[in-house]
């Protein structure tokens, strides 16, 4: 049987990109490779959001050049958001001629006629689309993070925040019809998945290009799903979270108690640079209501360090907003340029040490608070969905409601079940616990 291997780069959205990509082959008979080395085609699909994102593909596709010499057979592809840039994809081919197909992120579920054309001509396919196409429907998937599964709802970014080059990569915001998510999430609850987890770039805009629906009318249609299952969403955009999903989210009980709802930046000056449309009072004022009807929901968000002009006086901003709000966790970035970005043009670049320095900093800070939440959970009993098994700590693993990852004794019979979990021990941000009955 031919096999396939395949690296992504990126966000979950990506994750769940190649779920589709392995999907796909595995229609067409193919199975997966445990490694590059025994694969018959070998698949990346690839990021730009920073630049480290694309030096790592980058390098890794450029590894392939030796097995590529040794086996005339094998067929490399790269797709994605990285391959979607304007000209990127002829740069590509000139750096390594190797490579057989070159496709991006409005072709990637016709991969499938891609690699057949490929078969059948000796030169590469290099097909990039320029527009976003008509949403498809019913292409398969081959899942991998069971007892997870990610659904999409929407496609693409309307939001044009000026550091980001997604809206540029992934076109317009288009949401899925309604009836058809339910549908897939109604067809995953009967094969067994125990979590949901829709995707969006803004999920809390989902519906502005249907008309009749909204992201709090998908919540409670989704929660009407009569099984026990945990229902998660990402990401939102402070700016469209509304009372009204508010309250659905509160008054669902599928609903997970954890929201990842990224701030940025703290200062409101930087905010405005970045056209992210809310200020920080505004941003305070959500935490506020989502506090107000769901008391002990865990905020998670994406802070970013070094956007033009940033001054100590900004990032002190970020830090201040860091201490007030506690987020039980924050991926935080290093702001990259990325070319074709109105903050790409921008003047008063920030020093790279200068940046380096402030993201030191606030990993610190976001660490602390961390260890002292894992502290409070100390002898608590929670409910942990099991998700996999860690080789190196022996342990089984899994998360709560609140998105906390939890290691506790167990067995295979865990697996994909929820348990009661009494927490023993806090070491770092991880938590250890003994399962009860
Ligand atoms: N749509 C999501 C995020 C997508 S990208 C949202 O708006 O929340 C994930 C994160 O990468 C962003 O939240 C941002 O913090 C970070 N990011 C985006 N562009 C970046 C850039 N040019 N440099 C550094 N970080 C960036
Ligand atoms: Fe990028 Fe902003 Fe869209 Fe998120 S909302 S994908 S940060 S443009
Ligand atoms: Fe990267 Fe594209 Fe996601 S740029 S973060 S893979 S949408």
């Amino acid at each position: 049987m031919k096999k396939y291997y395949i690296t992504t780069y990126g966000c979950q959205m990506n994750v769940h990109e190649s779920e589709k990509l392995a999907g796909i082959l595995t229609s067409l008979g193919y199975s997966a490779s445990e490694c590059e080395k025994d694969a018959d085609i070998i698949l990346f699909n690839t990021c730009c959001i920073r630049e480290n994102a694309e030096d790592r593909a980058d390098g890794n596709i450029g590894a392939l050049k030796k097995l590529k010499k040794q086996n005339k057979d094998l067929i490399v592809a790269v797709g994605g958001c990285m391959t979607q840039q304007k000209g990127y994809a002829e740069q590509l081919i000139k750096k390594f001629p190797f490579i057989d197909i070159i496709f991006g992120t409005h072709n990637l579920e016709d991969f499938k006629t891609l690699l057949q054309k490929k078969l059948l001509q000796k030169k590469p396919v290099l097909e990039i689309l320029e527009k976003e196409q008509q949403i498809k429907e019913g292409t398969p998937k081959t899942r991998t993070s069971f007892p997870n599964a990610w659904v999409n709802i929407t496609y693409g970014c309307n939001n044009f925040c000026t550091y980001c080059i997604v809206p540029y990569v992934r076109g317009r915001e288009r949401s899925r019809k309604l009836v058809d998510i339910v549908n897939e999430c109604k067809e995953l609850i009967n094969e067994g998945y125990k979590e949901i987890t829709l995707l969006g770039q803004n999920v809390n805009s989902y519906g502005n290009d249907l008309g009749d629906v909204d992201f709090a009318d998908l919540i409670t249609e989704i929660s009407k799903i009569d099984k026990k299952f945990r229902l998660g969403f990402m990401t939102n955009h402070p700016k469209d979270l509304s009372e009204k999903l508010i309250k659905a989210l509160a008054n669902s009980d599928k609903v997970c108690k954890r929201i990842h709802l990224p701030i940025q930046a703290g200062s409101n000056r930087i905010l405005k640079l970045m056209n992210r449309k809310y200020t920080r009072e505004d941003y305070f004022d959500k935490i506020d209501l989502l506090r107000k009807y769901i008391p002990d929901i865990a905020i998670t968000s994406d802070i970013m360090v070094g956007f033009p002009t940033e001054t100590e006086e900004d990032f002190l901003d970020t830090v201040d907003v860091v201490n007030r709000i506690g987020f039980a966790g924050a991926f935080t970035f290093v702001y990259s340029r990325r070319k074709g970005t109105p903050a790409d043009k921008m003047d008063g670049q920030v020093d790279e040490n200068v940046s380096k320095e402030r993201i030191m900093k606030l990993i610190d800070l976001q660490n602390s608070i961390n260890r002292k939440q894992s502290e409070n959970y100390i002898g608590k009993v929670v409910e942990v969905l099991c998700e996999g098994f860690d080789q190196k700590k022996n342990m089984y693993l899994g998360r709560d409601t609140y998105g906390r990852m939890l290691y506790f004794e167990g067995n295979e019979q865990d697996l994909g079940e929820f348990v009661s979990v009494k927490v023993l021990s806090a070491g770092g941000i991880s938590l250890m616990g003994q399962k009860v009955n």
